[in-house]
């Protein structure tokens, strides 16, 4: 359906059973996995999960991507679509890690990418994701593209934004696609 898509320094491509060490390095590494929650076993696992993914990609349930520097290939990094909620036509998204090789910008441009492709592509209405409070750069992150916190929990902001608000906001976002 589709390969890559691309945005100025980074692209996203669909997860292939072979990125399992490289997504298992990502998963452990403390760094990064603070406010994720833990993987079970190892690469052996990681793989299989996969695979078990692969089944969900082909009935479209389910997108997970290796998000790519364009100048080196070198992966640094993931972020997924799943959750589809028929009724309400929206999408999660989460599993979003960048190692220390992205790019400035891989952030801003990934986010772009998850909505470019979300909205315009498989014509979602809607996005809605969760955040750990204590995860305040992220919060902050989300709150900057526009995006509405509905509810909260103890642990968690729950965010909403629709296709309306992100292609409002994308046109002043253009120079990172
Ligand atoms: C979540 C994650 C992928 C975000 O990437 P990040 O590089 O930390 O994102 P940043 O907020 O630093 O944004 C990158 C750059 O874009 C800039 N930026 C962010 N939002 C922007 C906006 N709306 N407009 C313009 N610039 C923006 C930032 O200022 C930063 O630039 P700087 O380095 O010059 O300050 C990364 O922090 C990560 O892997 N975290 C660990 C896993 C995790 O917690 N995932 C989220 C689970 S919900």
């Amino acid at each position: 359906m589709f390969e890559k898509i691309e945005a100025k320094t980074v692209g996203l491509r669909l997860v292939q059973s072979s990125d399992a060490e490289f997504i298992y390095n990502l998963r452990i590494n403390d760094n990064l996995n603070k406010y994720l929650s833990s993987i079970f076993g190892g690469i052996e696992n990681q793989r299989q999960w996969i695979e078990k993914y692969k089944e969900k990609e082909y009935s479209k349930e389910e997108f997970y991507f290796i998000i790519y520097r364009k100048d080196t290939h070198e992966s640094i990094g993931t972020v997924r679509l799943y959750d589809f909620i028929k009724a309400k036509n929206s999408f999660c998204w989460g599993s979003w890690i960048l190692n220390e090789n992205k790019t400035r910008y891989a952030a801003v441009e990934s986010a772009l990418l998850v909505y470019e492709l979300a909205f315009k592509k498989l014509e979602f209405e809607q996005s809605h994701f969760e955040v750990r409070k204590e995860n305040i750069k992220v919060v902050d992150f989300h709150r900057k593209f526009g995006a509405k916190q509905v509810d909260d929990n103890e642990i968690e902001f729950f965010f909403t934004y629709s296709k309306n608000e992100y292609i409002d906001f994308s046109k002043k976002y253009k120079r990172f696609l």
